[in-house]
C-alpha cells in the first residue's frame, strides 16, 4: 500500500513537471511570437518591396524628367554648401606676368574647361560671396584681350567669384568714349544676371598678385594702385584709373559714370569726384598686393587727349546728377557669346 502510494506520488510529480514544462514551452513560444510580430510585416514588406521600389523609382524618374537636374541638384547642393571664405584657399600670391610669348584663344579655352558660355563661372564647392561682372571697354586690342583672358580667368576662378566677362566694343571709328562703354557694360550685364558688383578694367592691365581680389568692398575700390607704368606707385592720390570696382549701390549713388568724355583722359577723375561728392572714400589694397603690369602699346587712333577734360572735371558736382546712368542712350549692334567672354558691340553715338 505504502509502495502504491509512493508510486502514485512520483507519477503525480512527474506529470506536474511535464505539464509545467509544457506550459513553459507554450509561454516562451507565445512571448517569442508576440515579440517578433513585427517580423511578419517585414516578410510582407519583403514581398512588397519590389513594388514599392518600383514606385519610388518611377517617382524619381518622373521628377527628373519634369525639372532640370541641375536645378534640383543645385538646390540640394546649395542647401548644404557654405559661403566661400574671405581668404580663398587656392590663392598663390605673387604672379609672374609677362607678355613676350603670344597666347591663343584656343589655348585659353583649353585651360579653362569650367567656364560656361559668355566667360561665366561659379565655384563648385562653395557659394561665392559676390556676383561680379567684369566690364572691359574695348576697340581693336585683340592681342591685349587674349592676355587679359589668359591671365584673368584662372585668377578669378581661384578667387572663388561668381563672375562673367563682358567686353563692350565701341562700333565705328568715332572718338573713343571709355566711361560711356563702362555704363553700357553695367546696364547690359544686369540684363543677364543679378550682379551685385562691377569691376571696370582696362584691357591692358593684369594684376601681379591674386590676393588683389576683383570684388567689391564697403567703399568704391581702386584695384590697380601700383602700376609698373608709374613706377609701382600712384601717380597722384586721387588717381582712380585702370581697374576699379563698385557695388551696384555705390554705382547708383553716383549716378554711374559720365557719358560726355570723348577721347583720352579725365573720365576717371570725374568718377573720383563723384565718389567724394557723395561722401564716399576710396578703398585700396596695399601697394605690394596691388602691383600690376600694363601691356606697352602706342596710343590708339581716335583716342587723343580730350582738351575739354580739365573744364569738365572742374564741374563734376554740377553735372553728375544729369549726366550718368540716368541719361545713358546707345544701340546694341551685336551680342556674341564665346566660352571666354560676352562680346557686345554698341553704337555710342558721337561727341
Ligand atoms: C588723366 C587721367 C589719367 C591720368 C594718368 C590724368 O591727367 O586725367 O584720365 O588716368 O592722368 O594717366
Amino acid at each position: 500500500m505504502r509502495d502504491a502510494n509512493g508510486n502514485f506520488s512520483l507519477l503525480h510529480r512527474t506529470c506536474s513537471l511535464v505539464v509545467l514544462l509544457c506550459f513553459l514551452h507554450i509561454s516562451v513560444t507565445l512571448i517569442y511570437y508576440v515579440r517578433n510580430s513585427d517580423s511578419r510585416p517585414t516578410f510582407l514588406q519583403n514581398q512588397q518591396t519590389p513594388q514599392i521600389h518600383r514606385k519610388l523609382n518611377e517617382q524619381k524618374v518622373s521628377t527628373e524628367e519634369t525639372s532640370p537636374p541641375s536645378v534640383s541638384n543645385g538646390t540640394e547642393t546649395e542647401r548644404k554648401m557654405e559661403t566661400c571664405p574671405d581668404n580663398p584657399p587656392k590663392l598663390v600670391g605673387p604672379l609672374r606676368v609677362e607678355f613676350s610669348d603670344p597666347v591663343t584663344l584656343d589655348l585659353v579655352r583649353e585651360q579653362n574647361p569650367a567656364l560656361q558660355p559668355g566667360g561665366r563661372f561659379k565655384p563648385e564647392d562653395c557659394i561665392a560671396q559676390q556676383k561680379v561682372a567684369m566690364i572691359i571697354p574695348f576697340r581693336s586690342r585683340d592681342e591685349h584681350l587674349k592676355f587679359w583672358l589668359y591671365y584673368m580667368h584662372p585668377i578669378l576662378q581661384r578667387q572663388q567669384l561668381d563672375y562673367g566677362v563682358y567686353v563692350i566694343i565701341q562700333d565705328g571709328d568715332e572718338t573713343f568714349n571709355r566711361a560711356k562703354l563702362l555704363n553700357i557694360g553695367y546696364a547690359e550685364a544686369l540684363k543677364e544676371y543679378d550682379y551685385q558688383c562691377f569691376v571696370f578694367s582696362d584691357v591692358d592691365l593684369i594684376p601681379m598678385d591674386d590676393r588683389n581680389i576683383y570684388k567689391c568692398f564697403n567703399q568704391p575700390r581702386h584695384l590697380s594702385v601700383s602700376m609698373d607704368k608709374f613706377g609701382f606707385r600712384l601717380p597722384y592720390t586721387q588717381y582712380f584709373g585702370g581697374v576699379s570696382s563698385l557695388s551696384k549701390e555705390q554705382f547708383l549713388k553716383i549716378n554711374g559714370f559720365p557719358n560726355k568724355y570723348w577721347g583720352w583722359g579725365g573720365e576717371d577723375d570725374d568718377i573720383f569726384n563723384r565718389i567724394s561728392a557723395k561722401g564716399m572714400s576710396i578703398s585700396r589694397p596695399d601697394a605690394l598686393i596691388g602691383r600690376c603690369r600694363m601691356i606697352r602699346h602706342d596710343r590708339d587712333k581716335q583716342n587723343d587727349p580730350n582738351p575739354q577734360r580739365f573744364d569738365r572735371i572742374a564741374h563734376t558736382r554740377h553735372t553728375m546728377s544729369k549726366d550718368g546712368i540716368n541719361s545713358l542712350s546707345y544701340k546694341v549692334v551685336n551680342v556674341e557669346k564665346d566660352q571666354l567672354f560676352t562680346k557686345i558691340t554698341v553704337n555710342v553715338g558721337k561727341p
